[in-house]
């Protein structure tokens, strides 16, 4: 067993599952459907939920069913039959579910199947049932925002991320939740942000053709406008990817010059905006493909993807901008183009609105991180004249920070 946290409540059948469960309120009764392969499950505090035969055997987390080590599914699904029905389904006195199904024999007649038991914990059915009425919903709820001034960016301290499981939720859930958090008070110092990342997960790290860690100060021979001391309009960063990084922190070691206040724009309140006010534009921007490249003497990199990404429920997921970056491609037909730049000037209004956006100078020893697939950064020009500015920056991939935050729940309190 080993699953639960000291504080958590014990399973009764280990379901080789170590995120926390529900609760531990036991099962009362089973009550069979009518012959359409489903069956109830009610609770001792009056819940109930549904649930297939089929679900239920394939979940079977036996050491045959599944690896005692590795937790991973070993039997094949094709050792069960889609009309499997139990041959008994009883609540043990420890209020869990047990079932007796039809063993899956070996197709000789003579040697008649030994039946396969299976146990199943009541606290991991409740967080299953709980899981089926939330698959539509994000697992990492979100709080879109408009305009922000510096002192209602949200922000954690460095120190209580870095040195404290609370604060490390804290920032995390923040940055999930807004798709932006402020780190104060951290030192100011080179490699710092190395240090954060790492805070994460050794692994999580996602170079790309600036490298590992990518250093943000006017260059004499910039390959990409960051590197000048231009205005730089709010934007992802590599849309022209197939995948885009998907969070991005910036950490600030001097901003001494004069401009350089960095911005940025909720691009799912934006999305959300236009489908409510300019439905038509919302959905030339969720349907066109449109194609964004860099290139240099050593890489030609593009993609083609929507400015506005739905997942299959309609929700958006993503949000592709960058003006510099856009190719030349015509990507659409002739006859739609004009529709096409009508709804792309719209976005790019809205991005330049400043009642969207989030404006506020970095401080040496601040890191801004933000998830590059939704929240557009930008910065003002800055003159490299007054004083340095420089930032050091890197990505990091969405699965490690979402990894972080389940950990972090299977033990907090
Ligand atoms: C970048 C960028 C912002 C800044 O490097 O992609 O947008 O504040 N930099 O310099
Ligand atoms: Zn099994
Ligand atoms: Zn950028």
């Amino acid at each position: 067993m080993g699953a639960a946290a000291p504080d958590q409540p014990i399973p009764v059948s280990d379901m080789k599952d170590l995120a926390r469960y529900a609760n531990d309120i036991p099962i009362i009764e089973v009550v069979a459907g009518d012959g359409d392969g489903t069956f109830e499950v009610v609770w001792a505090d009056g819940e109930r939920a549904g649930f297939t035969h089929l679900w239920l055997r394939d979940n079977c987390a036996c050491d045959t069913c599944r690896h005692p080590q590795t937790l991973e599914r070993v039997a094949s699904f094709l050792t069960v039959p889609l009309d499997i029905e139990p041959l008994a389904m009883t609540v043990t006195d420890r209020g869990a579910l047990a079932v007796s199904w039809p063993g899956a024999g070996d197709g000789d007649e003579d040697t008649a199947a030994e039946p396969h038991p299976s146990v199943y914990d009541p606290g991991w059915l409740r967080t299953m049932a709980a899981r089926r009425t939330k698959v539509h919903e994000r697992e990492f709820p979100i709080e879109t925002w408009g305009a922000l001034g510096p002192s209602e960016v949200p922000s954690t301290d460095h120190g209580a991320a870095m040195t404290t499981d609370e604060g490390l939720r804290d920032w995390l859930t923040q940055l999930t939740a807004y798709g932006i958090s402020l780190l104060t008070d951290g030192p100011a110092v080179e490699g710092e942000v190395l240090n954060v990342a790492e805070r994460i997960s050794k692994n999580g790290i996602r170079p790309t053709a600036f490298g590992t860690v990518f250093e943000v100060f006017s260059k004499p021979h910039p390959n990409n406008a960051a590197y000048t001391p231009v205005r730089l309009m709010p934007h992802i960063d590599l849309p022209n990817y197939t995948r885009p990084p998907d969070y991005q922190f910036l950490y600030c070691v001097a901003n001494e010059a004069d401009g350089g206040e960095s911005t940025f724009v909720d691009g799912f309140k934006i999305a959300d905006v236009l489908r409510t006010t300019e439905p038509e534009h919302f959905e030339v921007l969720a349907s066109t493909l449109v194609s964004f490249r860099f290139q240099d003497h050593e890489y030609d990199i593009r993609y083609r993807s929507p400015m506005i990404v739905l997942d299959p429920d309609g929700k958006v997921v993503e949000v592709r901008v960058n003006d510099w970056i856009r190719d030349t491609t015509p990507d659409v037909a002739l006859a739609d183009e004009r529709a096409f730049y009508a709804a792309y000037r719209s976005l790019l209004e809205k991005v330049e609105d400043r009642r969207y956006q989030l404006r506020v100078k970095l401080g040496a020893g601040q890191m801004v991180a933000f998830d590059n697939r939704r929240v557009l950064h930008g910065r003002e020009s800055f003159d490299p004249n007054t004083g340095e500015r420089f930032l050091q920056g890197l990505y990091v991939e969405r699965d490690f920070v979402r990894s972080r935050l389940r950990v972090l729940d299977r033990s907090a309190v």
